[in-house]
């Protein structure tokens, strides 16, 4: 067993100052202050020498890459709660073990998803550069006109943590929440909340649809033109999750057509280099995959990974253990 200070830890990308303090402390580690995002293809040559990598959702570790790491690389804990970026059956066939940043972001994701929720149902994009650009020239009972949020109801695609902690946020607005996920929660963990086992008839009541589940082979590409078609019209979508599980061609479409009356999206299929369509739309409320970016939840992602690079390095078992 290597001794826990001896681990040697390839940060690939740059952390909060209190993260790499600690960091520091704890191992033999290597940052990047200068943010230099590595590629996938120089990711296994930047890994010679290394018992571990501390990464972000910004580094895909495709099987490929997986399979030319080192054999010193034992463990790969990534500053994320999503694990989309790393395969992790290849890793576990050569025996690395992953561990990912779940709860601690939970609070944070919950809350951006509420302010795209609002800001997209009330036309905060529009309203916002109005005044920034000096156009507001008088207040008018007719336009711009949002949908109001209070008292409707949401449709939650995967209740997991960041699903139920929205839908706490959701009541504080008085709304109807319905759910839809793999299974009904226990009991104990519902709250006023309908399951709908069949996702069409959750989609049909929802004015709201708020998307919290997590990218797999099974949900990438589940909101699609059927899906959004079976939504109520003037509907409005906010995807704090993976930008994958959205269908762009359908949303933009929906979004133009007027089908759907807003979309508010912090996350997107290639980013950061989006559809550009999105940018040319008035009524979508755009966010940089901001979910996690506070100052105290970007401590504790980092806390929680060095947590589980610490129990590994000694000895132990991460809490963060993900399995294929
Ligand atoms: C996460 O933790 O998965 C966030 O989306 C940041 O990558």
């Amino acid at each position: 067993m290597i001794e826990t200070a001896k681990a040697r830890i390839l940060v690939t990308r740059k952390l909060p100052p209190a993260v790499e303090t600690r960091l520091g402390q704890s191992f033999t580690s290597t940052f990047n202050p200068d943010d230099t995002l590595p590629t996938s293809e120089s990711l296994a040559q930047m890994s010679a020498g290394y018992d571990a990598l501390l990464v972000c959702s910004t580094e895909k570790l495709g099987k490929e890459v997986i399979d030319a790491l080192p054999d010193t690389i034992r463990i790969i804990a990534t500053f994320s709660v999503g694990t989309d970026h790393i395969d992790i059956a290849a890793a576990a066939a050569r025996g690395i073990v992953v561990t990912n940043t779940p709860d601690v972001l939970t609070d944070a994701t919950a809350d951006i998803a509420m302010l795209l929720m609002l800001g997209a149902a009330r036309g905060a994009y529009d309203g916002e550069r109005t005044v920034r650009e000096d156009r507001w020239d008088v207040w008018c009972a007719t336009h711009p006109l949002g949908v109001q949020v209070t008292g409707k109801t949401v449709g939650i695609l995967g209740m997991g943590r960041i699903g139920r902690a929205f839908a706490k946020r959701a009541r504080g607005f008085d709304m109807k929440i319905l759910y839809h996920g793999r299974n009904r929660l226990d009991p104990s963990l519902e709250n006023g909340e309908e399951f709908d086992e069949n996702l069409d008839d959750m989609l049909a009541r929802s004015d709201f649809l708020s998307i919290h589940c997590a990218s797999t082979p099974t949900t990438r590409g589940l909101i699609n033109a059927t899906s959004i078609a079976k939504l109520p019209d003037g509907a409005v979508i906010v995807n704090t999750a993976r930008g994958d599980i959205i269908d762009d061609d359908a949303l933009i479409s929906a979004l133009k057509s007027g089908k759907l009356a807003a979309a508010g999206l912090d996350v997107f299929n290639n980013e950061p280099n989006i559809d550009p369509r999105y940018r040319e739309l008035e009524n979508v409320f755009l966010l940089p995959h901001l979910g996690s970016a506070t100052i105290e939840t970007r401590d504790a992602m980092g806390f929680r990974a060095i947590d589980n690079l610490e129990a590994f390095f000694s000895g132990g078992i991460p809490r963060d253990i993900v399995s294929a």
